[in-house]
């Protein structure tokens, strides 16, 4: 079933999401896991890639993923393409203060791949 964590200490497994070339610079992708969809992010302006989850909690809809990238001071966020509300990518709170926050993931590279760390829950 779902799979969540925010630190790497809780990370019981990481899954192969794909190569690097896969995901586009500074934009985002989504893979599905165990029924789940994943959203990953190369944000490549920063040099650095982040891993949520894909529904926004606004609408519902499978598309964060698809969103556009930037900060907020020095928050990296991803702005959900539909109604425009944004989320740290780092914590997942909801910058816009009225919806529920996202969950993330843990994220790495390694041999030019991308692993996303989750915890399997109870
Ligand atoms: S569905 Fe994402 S902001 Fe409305």
């Amino acid at each position: 079933m779902i799979f969540e964590t925010n630190t790497i200490e809780e990370v019981k497994v990481w899954v192969n999401a794909g190569p690097t070339s896969d995901f586009p610079e500074d934009g985002g992708s989504s893979i599905f896991y165990e029924g789940e969809q994943i959203a990953i992010f190369n944000f490549s302006h920063l040099n650095k890639w982040f891993a949520t989850q894909n529904l926004c909690p606004h609408k519902k809809q499978m598309i964060l993923s698809r969103g556009m990238l930037g900060t907020e001071g020095d928050t990296p966020k991803v702005a959900c393409p539909y109604h425009k509300k944004t989320f740290s990518l780092e914590t997942g709170e909801n910058l816009n203060g009225c919806e529920d926050s996202i969950k993330t993931f843990p994220i790495k590279i390694e041999n030019d791949t991308v692993f996303v760390g989750l915890y399997e829950k109870k």
